[in-house]
C-alpha cells in the first residue's frame, strides 16, 4: 500500500461502537422477522460482514454492484447495475446496505428499482452521510456517521481501488 499521509477522521473503536448501536437498532426494529440484507458492492462489503454479526435476526444476504466513480472522485450521474441480485424481494424486509451516501444519484436509482420488485418494506442503512452534497433525495433509516464533504477512505471505502482495507475511516492528505 502506498504511504501517503491518511488523517483519520473516524477511528476504530468509534466505528465498531455505532456498528453495534445499529446493529441492535435494527434488531429490535425488525424482531421476529426475518430480514435480507442488500450489500452495495463493493464498497459496503466490510460494513457488512461487521453489521450482519451484531444482527440478532434471521437474515439472508444478497449483492448487488452499480457503477462507482472508478477512479475519479466525482459521481458521474450514470447509474449501471453491473451485478443483479440473484433472488426475488416479493414480500421480504429488505435492508440496502450501503458504504457512504454522497449525491444520492446511485441510491435514489436503486431504491425505485428495489421497490418495483416488490418487496414487503424496504429500508436502507448506510455507515456514512454527506448530507451537504445531496443532489437527490433518499430516505436512510439508519446512519452511521454525518461527516462534512470530504473525499474518504478507508473500511471499505476506495480511492482508485486502493485502501479499502483500513480499519479506520480517513481522508488521504497528501496525494502523490
Ligand atoms: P452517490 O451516488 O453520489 O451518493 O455516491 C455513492 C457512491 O459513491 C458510494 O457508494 C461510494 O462508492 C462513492 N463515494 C461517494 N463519496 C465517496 C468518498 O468520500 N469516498 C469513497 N467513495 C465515495
Ligand atoms: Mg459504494
Amino acid at each position: 500500500m502506498d504511504h501517503v499521509n491518511l488523517k483519520v477522521l473516524i477511528d476504530e473503536p468509534r466505528i465498531q461502537q455505532r456498528v453495534k448501536e445499529l446493529g441492535q437498532q435494527i434488531s429490535t426494529h425488525y424482531h421476529g422477522r426475518p430480514l435480507h440484507l442488500i450489500c452495495i458492492l463493493k464498497g459496503a462489503c466490510v460494513f457488512l460482514a461487521d453489521l450482519m454479526r451484531h444482527l440478532d435476526l434471521d437474515i439472508s444476504l444478497d449483492f448487488m454492484a452499480v457503477s462507482s466513480y472508478g477512479k475519479q472522485k466525482q459521481s458521474s450521474g450514470q447509474v449501471k447495475i453491473i451485478k443483479d441480485l440473484d433472488s426475488s424481494l416479493q414480500d421480504r424486509d429488505v435492508l440496502i446496505v450501503e458504504d457512504i451516501l454522497d449525491t444520492g444519484l446511485t441510491l435514489n436509482y436503486l431504491f425505485r428499482n428495489l421497490q418495483a420488485r416488490c418487496p414487503r418494506s424496504l429500508e436502507m442503512v448506510t455507515l456514512l452521510n454527506k448530507p451537504s452534497r445531496r443532489i437527490m433525495p433518499v430516505q436512510a433509516a439508519y446512519v452511521g456517521f454525518e461527516i462534512p464533504d470530504l473525499f474518504v477512505v478507508g473500511y471499505g471505502l476506495d480511492f482508485g481501488e486502493k485502501y479499502r482495507q483500513l480499519p479506520f475511516v480517513g481522508v488521504i492528505e497528501n496525494e502523490a
